[in-house]
């Protein structure tokens, strides 16, 4: 950035190609374009100054002489110079392509190559030292090589032709070519991607207070209070947790500890977290490719799915039907001579294919678990 007024000299001798005032919002400004010859009888080169003062168009004439450290223009001054803070646009340009006052000004990094061809890098006369440029951005093919080298296995890449995702605004994704991708598929994003209220709270948190819970701090009571207001009355004890993983982890203990038992009815196909105790409890996981199978404390019962499972949508009784697959794993249970901890399941599950269960179904799975003194 620089002063508005800040003069604007010629490198070269060379004639005016061409000027206009591209007076667009966020466009070039007033933009002159100075045609110059690599040698006397060679090829021409174009340089394009953008976002000049309006009045350094006045008298200008297509054809008219420039010498060589001769101020041709001013930077100019928002909002006359196109809506920018004021800087300099110095372009270099090849090949014109019969195009006049103006140019293409920015290109997709994907295209990097072909513009280069036709746009050189002006630092070949500017000579800004490579210290005040920012490090060069890490191609797709390099990033997935390092990711290779250092980035563990088990965190598979999606698509076969990867991704490389580099901003999100709500319920956008952008790549590093500035396309928009409608996310349907990254892992609950429930109030959306770089949420500007929550980027707001975070930020501001961050810059004043983040500790552990050992000490007194209003926010933390105030909004356990919000919290359970939302809840029937008799739930109004709060454990604040960082990921589904460890909410489900204390949800465990709390159970086996109230309990005294250990085994765990779940969902085919359920996912319930990466520790190693919820991956024995998500058939997902441990029925997946490298599962080892469930372990003996874990039992399965059949996915209520009233799409492809057994029992349809226009079976007013679906929910009750595969809820009687409950009572069945809780009289495994028993005859094994245990008692049952706990029922775990999604609300509505999520790698198992969207599963929105039948009417009835939680109900009735849940009375047949508590009564034989499990939680869920
Ligand atoms: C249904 C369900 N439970 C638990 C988890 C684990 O949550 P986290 O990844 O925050 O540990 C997930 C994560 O996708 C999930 O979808």
């Amino acid at each position: 950035l620089v002063e508005a007024g800040t003069p604007v000299y010629a490198v070269y001798e060379g004639r005016i190609h061409s000027f206009q005032d591209n007076d667009k919002p966020l466009d070039n400004g007033p933009t002159i374009i100075v045609e110059h010859k690599t040698t006397a009888d060679g090829p021409s080169f174009y340089i394009l100054y953008g976002h000049l003062s309006r009045d350094s168009l006045d008298g200008l004439e297509i054809g008219k002489t420039v010498k060589k450290g001769e101020q041709i223009a001013s930077v100019g001054k928002y909002p006359e110079n196109g809506g920018w803070p004021p800087h300099l646009h110095f372009q270099l340009i090849a090949d014109m392509m019969d195009l006049s006052g103006d140019f293409f000004g920015v290109a997709p990094p994907s295209k990097r190559d072909v513009w280069l061809s036709i746009c050189p890098d002006p630092n070949y006369i500017l000579q800004i030292p490579d210290t005040l440029f920012p490090e060069p951005a890490y191609s797709k093919k390099e990033i997935l090589e390092i990711r290779n080298e250092h980035i563990g296995k088990n965190l598979g890449v999606s698509y076969r032709k990867p991704l490389c995702i580099v901003r999100g605004f709500m319920q956008y994704l952008y790549d590093e070519d500035g396309r928009q991708y409608l996310d349907v598929r990254n892992n609950v994003p429930q109030v959306g991607h770089c949420n500007p209220y929550v980027v707001d709270a975070l930020a501001r948190q961050a810059a004043v207070l983040n500790t552990n819970t050992r000490y007194l701090h209003e926010n933390l009571v105030k909004y356990a209070r919000r919290l359970s207001a939302k809840m029937p009355e008799n739930l109004k004890v709060c454990f604040f947790v960082n990921s589904g993983s460890e909410a489900n982890e204390l949800a465990l203990r709390l159970a086996m500890a109230h309990t005294k038992q250990k085994d765990i009815i779940v969902i085919d196909g359920a996912y319930h977290g990466n520790t190693d105790n919820l991956v024995g409890l998500s058939p997902y996981k441990h029925n997946g490719p490298g599962g080892e199978g469930p372990p003996s404390h874990v039992h399965k019962v059949d996915m209520p799915d009233p799409f492809r499972g057994e029992y349809k949508h226009s079976d007013s009784e679906a929910g009750k039907k595969y809820a009687e697959d409950v009572g069945r794993a809780v009289q495994d249970i028993e005859n094994q001579g245990k008692g049952i901890c706990a029922f775990i399941c999604e609300p509505l599950m999520g790698c198992g294919g969207q599963i929105i269960f039948p009417e009835g179904y939680l109900k009735e799975a849940f009375r047949r678990v508590r009564e034989a003194g499990g939680v869920c």
